[in-house]
């Protein structure tokens, strides 16, 4: 099988990367999209900007029509550059903000919110259709894109996410791994539950366990994969 993609076509296909958080996803579907001279999209910072957006306007998170109803006079923009990640509400950079806890901690009542996720998902399919993309999210393999080249299902052992998490957010004190591997259970078990597009592996998706695997390996296994779809594509 080829490592060396010096010869190989330009990728012009779309990978849907879908899975819980703490499997590397962002950092795997970053890095692969560099690799492909393909844009980026982080669906999930897009649930974060609507959460943001949210919270702000004070609406109460068990209103699901006021919930969308705010959502759709908010501005999303997400940049697509794999090299830098921005976000911004309404002209404003929300970057920070969408990683603090007080928003991921709302963010799956929002996203469970089937009109929003129809805002979001329209959204998504316009920038996919601009362009190669890496898309990463929980159902863009299912719903957002199911005609996707390649679709890949991450996974990982709980105490490995919680450990990788426990990093991105710069402690490893025992405590906090744990308390990390609570709050991941609870978000997988609602974002796995909820009504509308529950996080699952979807169909004709190659599930990939990143627990023992540096995210170079992940990523050169994802190129290849990849390369391996858009030939099979070109020949059929
Ligand atoms: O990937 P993330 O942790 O930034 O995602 C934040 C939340 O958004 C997560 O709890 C599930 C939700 N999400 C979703 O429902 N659908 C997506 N395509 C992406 C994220």
């Amino acid at each position: 099988m080829p490592t060396d993609f010096s010869e190989a076509p330009e990728f012009r296909g779309v990978v849907a990367l879908d899975g819980p958080s703490g499997t590397g996803k962002s950092t795997v579907a970053r890095l692969l999209a560099r690799r492909l001279h393909a844009q980026y999209l982080d669906t999930g910072a897009m649930y974060r900007a609507a959460t943001v957006a949210v919270l702000r306007a004070g609406v109460d998170l068990n209103d699901p029509a006021a919930v969308a109803a705010e959502v759709a006079t908010s501005r999303i923009d997400v940049g697509t550059d794999p090299e830098h990640r921005s976000t911004r509400l309404n002209g404003t950079d929300v970057e920070r903000e969408i990683r603090t806890a007080a928003t991921t901690a709302a963010v799956s009542a929002v996203s469970a919110v089937p009109d929003v996720r129809t805002q979001l998902v329209a959204q998504q399919r316009l920038i996919i259709g601009r362009a190669p993309t890496v898309a990463e999210g929980r159902d863009i393999g299912s719903v957002v894109w199911p005609d996707a080249e390649l679709k890949v299902y991450l996974t990982a052992r709980e105490d490995v996410r919680a450990r990788r998490r426990a990093g991105e957010l710069g402690s490893l004190h025992s405590d906090d791994v744990d308390r990390i591997a609570q709050s991941l259970r609870r978000r997988d078990a609602f974002d796995s539950s909820r009504a509308a597009s529950p996080l699952r592996r979807p169909d004709g998706a190659t599930e990939v366990d990143t627990s023992d695997l540096a995210i170079d390996e992940v990523v050169e296994l994802l190129a290849e994969l990849a390369f391996r779809a858009i030939s099979a594509a070109d020949r059929a």
